[in-house]
């Protein structure tokens, strides 16, 4: 059976996130499922200005919280990893303790138990000792917390060209190569230099 990524939205703020990364998982073909939250579809709609349903486009698995017996729910379900983005607080501390109230919990809570890669894109700020210890406890219990603060070393010439970077930052962490990803060459100090005297 095929293995496929879990992509898990919820709602925090950053929905580009969640758009530009479906849209660049589909263009490399990479195979992946969607779970996203009740919270997720409002700020989803708010922050996009489109309806979750053309999550539909890019992948034919999009389930919503409530459907507790959908495939996400097991270990057994052929999936490799999942991540979570954007990540809000509430799903962070559910994770933290295990609750697992809605699907997208339970698979984060399954990612955990079966060994499984497990990214929280989380977003918040500024953070509470809660936050910070939830944050602990997810990365104790084998989570990666991957903080959605993009970089500004590539030298963003667009919001798009920030927000497509810190995606395929994600993308390369997964292990999977993305296209037109910028790695760090060094700095070359003539240069710096030099453009510093104009
Ligand atoms: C426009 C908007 C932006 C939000 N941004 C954040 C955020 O950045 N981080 C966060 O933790 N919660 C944020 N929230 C609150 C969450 O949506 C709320 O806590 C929700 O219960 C999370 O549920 P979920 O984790 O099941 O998606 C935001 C809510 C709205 C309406």
């Amino acid at each position: 059976m095929e293995k496929k990524l879990l992509v898990g939205i919820t709602g925090a703020s950053g929905m580009p996130y969640a758009y530009y990364l479906v849209k660049e998982l589909q263009s490399l073909k990479i195979p992946f499922e969607v779970i996203i939250t009740e919270a997720g579809k409002l700020v989803w709609k708010h922050e996009l200005e489109k309806d979750w349903q053309i999550l539909k486009n890019f992948t034919s698995k999009v389930y919503e919280e409530h459907e507790m017996s959908a495939p996400p729910a097991s270990g057994s379900a052929p999936y490799y990893g999942m991540v979570v983005v954007p990540c809000s607080m509430g799903t962070l501390s559910a994770v933290a303790c295990g609750s697992a109230r809605n699907l997208l919990q339970r698979a984060a809570d399954v990612m955990l138990k079966e060994r499984k890669p497990l990214v929280l894109v989380i977003r918040e700020t500024p953070l509470s000792l809660i936050h910070l210890k939830n944050m602990l406890y997810c990365t104790e219990a084998g989570a990666v917390i991957f903080p959605a603060m993009p970089a500004f070393y590539h030298k963003p010439s667009s919001l798009e060209d920030l927000i497509i970077q810190f995606v395929k930052r994600i993308i390369q962490f997964l292990g999977v190569n993305s296209k037109n990803f910028y790695t760090w060459q060094g700095i070359n100090p003539y240069q710096s230099f030099n453009s510093s005297l104009k």
